[in-house]
């Protein structure tokens, strides 16, 4: 089965200064999801921002808003995201014990279910939630921080989990490291949405079509 091509600029490389003209410019310039990087300082070594603030830039755009949560516990602020506008609410494997319980939660929310992955993490952290994930985000680089260099033994693990989840409905996310020459390695082997922060926000804002239409290109 295949699922559409995604591109997700991620607004941890955007101009924190004008967030909404920044949201405005991503979906303008051809970004298919928002990807929203949530840290607490806690399960990953940065601080970025929470329900208040994608609240605010939900205002600025109608494309879907992908909001990647890297906070532990995350439960207990999954009703606050929904409110504040996501799409998508995508959980770590690795920052809570009752995983299957957070999944039923969002889609309770009435929102699609991610869990991402990180670098160690083994594919088979899935393998028993699999009927209740809408996304799997892989990571390609360890989460915390924008501009890292892609970490190429994930292109295994995303052909594992392409194989895994069989013809379900599930999109397989990368996030890190994604640029015009990673795109094709991770669409090779399964990927469907492609995050990027830096490789989408270079150049400023006159770039960000470009940008964002070399990855699309590359990963075709
Ligand atoms: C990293 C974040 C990523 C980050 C990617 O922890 O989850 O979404 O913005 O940035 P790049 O594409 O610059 O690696
Ligand atoms: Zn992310």
């Amino acid at each position: 089965m295949t699922r559409p091509l995604i591109i997700a600029p991620s607004i941890l490389s955007a101009d924190f200064s004008k967030l909404g003209e920044e949201v405005r410019a991503a979906d303008v310039a051809g970004g298919d999801w928002i990807h929203l990087d949530v840290m607490d300082g806690h399960f990953v070594p940065n601080i970025t921002f929470g329900p208040p603030v994608i609240k605010a830039m939900r205002a600025h755009s109608t494309k879907p808003f992908d909001v990647h949560l890297m906070i532990a516990p995350a439960d207990a602020y999954l009703a606050a995201f929904a409110d504040a506008g996501a799409d998508v609410i995508t959980v770590h494997a690795e920052a809570g014990p009752h995983l299957d319980r957070s999944l039923q939660a969002i889609r309770s929310l009435g929102k699609k279910a991610g869990v991402a992955l990180n670098p160690a993490t083994s594919e088979s952290a899935i393998e028993h939630v699999l009927d209740r994930l809408d996304l799997v985000c892989v990571m390609t680089v360890n989460p915390g921080f924008g501009g890292q260099a892609f970490i190429p033994a994930m292109v295994e693990k995303v052909r594992r989990i392409k194989v895994m989840i069989g013809n379900r409905p599930i999109d397989i996310e990368v996030d890190g490291g994604i640029t015009a020459e990673t795109a094709p390695l991770v669409t090779a082997a399964g990927a469907n949405v492609l995050v990027a922060g830096n490789a989408a926000f270079k150049g400023g804002p006159n770039a960000y079509a470009g940008n964002i239409a070399g990855i699309r290109a590359a990963a075709r």
